[in-house]
């Protein structure tokens, strides 16, 4: 077989199951509403709201919110956030504060307020939903992984 005549059938062979993947996952999403149609959309869940600060996957995961932020605005005019997460609002608010990273600009100076590209909270901070996840995951995280013993763990360790 020429190498021209396999990358061929690779490919082929690579479009076919991703379209097999891709016909299952939307199944999964849509139900049985036709692809022509619109499903109609399950009602919103209440925002989690335990106060429970949640496990972090990775030390740069931004932190998911534990708390409802339902009706919290952040505008170019108003950040509700920073009423309660600003350095000069801990003392009353008792919240965590944003992370000197929150400072930094884009050339790593650290600014006195808030740098811009960490302003608009909700870019990379999200509320939780008690909801079955349409799509699975199986994400470890890496102290999980290192617990688990390899074929040739023991000659490392
Ligand atoms: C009324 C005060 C208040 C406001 C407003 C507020 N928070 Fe919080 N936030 C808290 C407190 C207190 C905690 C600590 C956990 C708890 O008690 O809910 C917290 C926890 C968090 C955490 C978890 C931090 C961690 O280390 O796990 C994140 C992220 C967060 N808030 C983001 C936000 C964002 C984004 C907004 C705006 C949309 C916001 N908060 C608005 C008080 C507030
Ligand atoms: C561009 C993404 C991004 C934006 C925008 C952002 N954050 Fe974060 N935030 C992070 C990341 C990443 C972390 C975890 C690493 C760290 O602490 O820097 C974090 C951490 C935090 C923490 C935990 C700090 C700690 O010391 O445990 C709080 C609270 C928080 N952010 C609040 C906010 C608030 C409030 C805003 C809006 C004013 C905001 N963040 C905007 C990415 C972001």
């Amino acid at each position: 077989m020429t190498s021209k005549l396999r990358l061929t059938i690779a490919a082929a062979l690579m479009a076919a199951f991703s379209t097999v993947a891709l016909a299952q996952s939307f199944s999964a999403l849509r139900g049985s509403t036709p692809l022509n149609e619109e499903t109609t959309p399950p009602p919103l869940t209440p925002e989690m709201n335990t106060s429970v600060r949640e496990p972090r996957s990775y030390p740069e995961q931004p932190p998911v919110i534990p708390h409802s932020i339902e009706g919290y605005e952040v505008s170019r005019r108003a950040n509700k956030c920073l009423s309660c997460h600003a350095r000069t609002r801990i003392q009353e608010s008792q919240a965590p504060m944003i992370s000197v990273t929150h400072f930094f600009d884009r050339d790593g100076q650290t600014l006195a307020s808030v740098s811009p590209r960490r302003y608009f909270c909700t870019e990379c901070h999200v509320p939780q939903h008690n909801v079955r996840p349409p799509v699975e995951n199986d994400f470890v995280d890496i102290d999980t992984l290192l617990k688990v013993k390899g074929p040739d763990s023991g000659a490392r360790r």
